[in-house]
């Protein structure tokens, strides 16, 4: 198929459900930013109020469009559950399951004072919907949830059935759900995960994700003496935490953007050179692309292009660093505390509780003598892999063309979506990455954003593939 075939009309969307879709694109946009306007910061104890009011928000719009629909309690916040009707089995053959899954759940908004616009009050500028939550997730997922309501609601019948499963702690490491998981599998069971929750390739150039790396997240604390000190009676003679942190965080990594943590890299398998061909016939510019970041220039870990380090090479991040005084003007202390939050970025293979172990031995390696240390693992996830070749995968592909006017490429991404991995293991299904978000969205960032053109695309898409997976 060529990059700009157009679809043969068998492939395309009923001419007038198209129709229709535009016709309701302002009310789309409406709805969705009436679900921005709920704070549903997952990670902050005073927000739960607003997390309880998006899952609602979400459970009744399922609920209005007939769909059968659960609240599932957690320890945390709740699983909101949702199936279409099954469709008869014809010729005494099944169409395949597909689960929809996504969170309601947002990162915290702050820094404030960078906003352009306040981010639970969302604002169209430029055809791009500004708010925390635009691309990540609740944009995203709309396309899928508007797509099956809408198809429904406009009196027709799905060719097969779509479950889905929006959670509210994605952004906190899904612990819960992950708790739950083994319990929910029959309701769950699916032939593909289908994820909206990641980005296109470059704007005009949607993609399908192959890969996603796994995490590992830690906190790191360095204790000195028991109360700050003036640093001009004892800087000198008593270790200073603050640079025994520095130190020890400086010894992760090399100047070749290698981890110099021992064993760190025995479980990492080499990169497909088949992959590596493809992503490099992609044509990426790293100085477009610094630019596109905000990036003076780009580093990374050498003998592998940009593409690779972000997508299918293992990564340390420094996620924040606190000691000492941060306040106005200067205050010569020498503090008693200091601590590190950071992070790996892991590649298929790579478990994140040998990482945990690999660490706690290098820090005992290399904490300066004078002060102790405590190593506080967080969460940890597999990365994972889906199949570029399956069945699901081409229906996508032809429902992507049809609706962005231009066949997807295949890609991986470097974030991160923990339960996924889990599901595969668990469900025994496919993944099916779908991202309708562009590099410059923000997320996680102040201005936070999401086109409405890649939201109104994005709906399309999603109906579309519901079409050609039934043909499957
Ligand atoms: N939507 C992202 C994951 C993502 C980011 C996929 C970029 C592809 C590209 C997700 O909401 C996210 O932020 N995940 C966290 C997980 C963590 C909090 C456990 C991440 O990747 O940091
Ligand atoms: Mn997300
Ligand atoms: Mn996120």
């Amino acid at each position: 198929m060529s990059q700009t075939a157009k679809p043969s009309p068998e492939e395309s969307l009923p001419e007038e459900f198209v129709e229709f879709l535009s016709e309701n694109a302002n009310r789309f946009e409406e709805e969705l930013k009436e679900w921005l306007r709920i704070a549903s910061i997952s990670s902050d104890s005073s927000a739960k109020e607003d997390v309880h009011r998006a899952a609602e928000w979400v459970k009744n719009k399922f609920e209005a469009a007939g769909l059968k629909t659960e609240s599932i309690p957690t320890a945390g916040f709740p699983l909101i559950y949702a199936e279409t009707p099954p469709p008869a089995a014809a010729d005494g053959k099944l169409p395949p399951v597909a689960l929809v899954y996504g969170h309601y759940d947002v990162q915290p908004p702050e820094p404030l004072d960078l906003w352009t616009s306040p981010p639970f009050e969302p604002d169209v500028r430029d055809g791009k919907i500004y708010a925390r939550g635009a691309t990540d997730d609740k944009g995203q997922v709309l396309t899928h949830v508007l797509a099956v309501c809408e198809w429904l609601s406009s009196g027709r019948t799905l060719p097969i059935q779509i479950k889905f499963l929006i959670e509210g702690e994605e952004e906190v490491g899904s612990a819960n759900l992950e708790e739950h998981l083994p319990r929910l599998s029959a309701k769950l069971a699916c032939d593909v995960v289908v994820v909206s929750d990641s980005s296109q390739y470059a704007p005009g150039r949607p993609a399908i994700t192959c890969g996603l790396r796994g995490i590992a997240t830690y906190e790191l604390f360095v204790d000195g003496p028991s109360h700050d000190l003036h640093s001009g009676s004892f800087g000198g003679a008593v270790m200073n935490p603050a640079i025994a942190l520095c130190q020890m965080m400086a010894s992760m990594i090399r100047p070749d953007g290698t981890i110099a943590v021992a064993g760190f890299y025995d479980d990492v398998l080499p990169i497909p050179e088949i992959e590596r061909d493809a992503w490099t016939q992609l044509g990426s510019d790293d100085e477009e692309f610094a630019r596109s970041v905000g990036a003076k220039q780009l580093a990374g870990e050498t003998g592998y292009t940009t593409d690779e380090r972000r997508w299918a090479r293992p990564s340390f991040d420094i996620n924040g660093l606190t000691s000492g005084h941060q306040g106005e003007g200067v205050k010569t202390v020498l503090p008693a505390k200091a601590s590190a939050k950071f992070s790996h970025r892991l590649v298929p293979n790579q478990d994140p509780v040998k990482i945990t172990q690999k660490l706690q031995e290098h820090f005992a390696r290399h904490c300066p003598t004078g002060v102790t240390f405590e190593l506080k693992p967080d969460h940890g996830a597999g990365a994972m892999l889906a199949d570029a070749n399956s069945p699901f995968t081409k229906a996508a592909s032809a429902a992507v063309q049809s609706a962005f006017g231009v066949a997807p490429v295949m890609i991986r991404e470097g974030g991160s979506i923990p339960i996924l991995a889990r599901f595969q293991e668990v469900l025994d299904c496919d993944v099916l990455l779908l991202g309708w978000g562009q590099n410059d969205d923000a997320a996680h960032s102040p201005d936070e954003k999401f086109a409405l053109e890649d939201f109104h695309r994005g709906i399309r898409a999603s109906a579309g593939l519901w079409q050609q997976m039934g043909r499957s």
